[in-house]
Parts: C-alpha cells; sequence; structure tokens
C-alpha cells in the first residue's frame, strides 16, 4: 500500500498534471462565509470539482468559480444522499482523473466530520492531499451568540461532544460531563435535548445551571433560545428550532444577555450593539 505522506502535495498554484490530481479537505466553517480561511478561499478560486455537504452554506458556494463542478453529496440525520463509501469512492475516482478535488466539509473536517476517513482512503490510494482546518461549529455559533465558552469567572474547560443518537440511546460519560466550571457543547443534540438536561441533573448538575440552543449559527437565519437545564427542553420545543444547531451547557450562557452582539438577518449592520 503506497502512503500519500511520502507523496509531494502540488502547491495550490502548480499547473494541474494531467496524470494524477489531489484532493483538498478544507473545512467551510459554520455559515458565514468571512469565516473562511484565506487557505480555503486560495483552494476553492483553483478547484476542477467540489465535493459538498448539506452543512456547507450557499454563501460559501457562491464563492467558488464558473467553471468549478459542483457536486452534493450532502448527508442529513435521515436522509444520507451519498454513504461514506461512495463519497470516499468518488473522491478517488476524480483524483485519479487527474482534477484538483475540493472535498469542502461544514465547520472543521476533524470535528465529527469523519474527514479522518476521508483521507484514509485517499492515503490507502496513494492520492496526495491536503487538510485545511476550518472554524467548527461550537466556536462560531458560541462567538455569533455572545457566549464566550471559556470566560474564567465560571468555566475552566470546555468539552464538545455528539448527542447523535446510535440506537436509540445517547451513550456519554454523564459524570464527567456534570462537572463544575466546565462548559459542554453538544453537536447532532437536539433530538435528545430532553434527555440530555435530565442525565446532566441526574448526575449532580444543578437545575439553573444555564443553557442554550443556538439555530444557524453564524447565518442570517441564526436563532439562540437560552434557559437553564429546567426549563430550555420547553422553551426550545415552543421555539421549533431547526437542525443544524447547537447545545451549550455552562453558566457562561448567562454571560449572552450583556455579550450579545450579532444582528442576524442585518447584513449592513453585523452588530446589534450601539457604539
Ligand atoms: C456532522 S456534525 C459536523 C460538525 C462540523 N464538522 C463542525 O466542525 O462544525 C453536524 C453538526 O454540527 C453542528 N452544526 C454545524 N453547523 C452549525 C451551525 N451553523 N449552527 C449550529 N450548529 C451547527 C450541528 O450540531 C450539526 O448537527
Amino acid at each position: 500500500m503506497s502512503r500519500s505522506s511520502s507523496r509531494p502535495l502540488p502547491p495550490a498554484s502548480a499547473p494541474r498534471r494531467a496524470a494524477r490530481g489531489a484532493v483538498y479537505l478544507v473545512g467551510a466553517g459554520p455559515g458565514d462565509p468571512d469565516l473562511l480561511t484565506v487557505r480555503a478561499l486560495k483552494l476553492m478560486r483553483r478547484a476542477d470539482v467540489a465535493l459538498y455537504d448539506n452543512l456547507v452554506s450557499p454563501g460559501v458556494l457562491a464563492l467558488l468559480p464558473e467553471r468549478t463542478e459542483r457536486v452534493y453529496v450532502g448527508k442529513q440525520r435521515a436522509n444520507h444522499t451519498m454513504r461514506q463509501e461512495a463519497i470516499n469512492a468518488l473522491l478517488v475516482e476524480h483524483a485519479l482523473a487527474g482534477k484538483r478535488v475540493l472535498r469542502l466539509k461544514g465547520g472543521d473536517p476533524f470535528v465529527f466530520g469523519r474527514g479522518g476517513e476521508e483521507i484514509d482512503t485517499l492515503s490507502a490510494h496513494g492520492i496526495p492531499f491536503e487538510v485545511v482546518p476550518g472554524i467548527t461549529a461550537a466556536l462560531g455559533a458560541a462567538a455569533y451568540a455572545g457566549i464566550p465558552l471559556t470566560h474564567r469567572d465560571h468555566a475552566q474547560s470546555c468539552v464538545f461532544v455528539t448527542g447523535h443518537l446510535k440506537d436509540g440511546s445517547v451513550d456519554l460519560d454523564w459524570p464527567a460531563l456534570a462537572r463544575p466550571r466546565q462548559t459542554i457543547v453538544v453537536y447532532m443534540g437536539l433530538l435528545s435535548l430532553p434527555m440530555i438536561c435530565r442525565k446532566l441533573v441526574e448526575h449532580g448538575l444543578p437545575r439553573d445551571t444555564g443553557a442554550a440552543v443556538v439555530q444557524h449559527g453564524t447565518t442570517p437565519t441564526q436563532r439562540v433560545v437560552t434557559g437553564t437545564l429546567a426549563t430550555l427542553p420547553a422553551r426550545v420545543a415552543k421555539a421549533k428550532l431547526h437542525a443544524p444547531t447547537l447545545i451549550i451547557v455552562g453558566n457562561v450562557v448567562r454571560l449572552r444577555e450583556k455579550l450579545n452582539w450579532f444582528a442576524p438577518g442585518v447584513p449592513s449592520r453585523r452588530t446589534s450593539r450601539k457604539r
């Protein structure tokens, strides 16, 4: 098996070789196109084909050149447009055809993104690849919701976990999560929100611990519902939020009351704060 790690990756500016292309696994961030890295934008401008999933925002996709072929390989909870194996095979196929392949993934490719599996396949096929980190949803959504995840008055640690239900249950280390002075960010947890709040209280967190759900963080449709472990599930059900959402648990959530700065949907006025 040849390993791609020993192969020099063609620089983005190099002329494309006929024989073998390369795959650029690029984090597209949480939604706001202004949060893309400079490297991501450079690679987007030179891509022959872009494979993107459902979390890549329309604003980011709009930055792809006209000539770039777009392939939607999106995955949603109940609707797997394309299985992971098929995506891996498509990346290999395009690269072997000599193309510069952009694999655009929401947030960061290595944070609940299965980026490792994709480059493992590329590595096994000897295909050169590069990984470009992106702003993961937890960081983007917290920043735009005015929730400083590790404000030192309230938190010493911050953990990211998945609330995705596997076989109908969320298998998390509840005692490790329910620690004082710790912020918890739950990805893919909307459906399990009532259970998550209940379990954290059962394992020792006070019922009045601050908690929030951020819908569509960093985008014009961002909405934030706040409450406590006791009140949040009912508030969220009433607000009828839609995925993608993140749950943030910890007393840092209370800071939003004074630190909320982002005015979603007001392009000319990104801040709601008077200067
Ligand atoms: C499969 S994970 C991918 C995470 C991604 N790789 C990242 O680093 O952000 C998908 C989950 O990320 C969260 N997510 C992604 N974008 C989001 C956004 N703009 N606002 C809130 N949550 C988001 C949601 O919990 C969603 O269900």
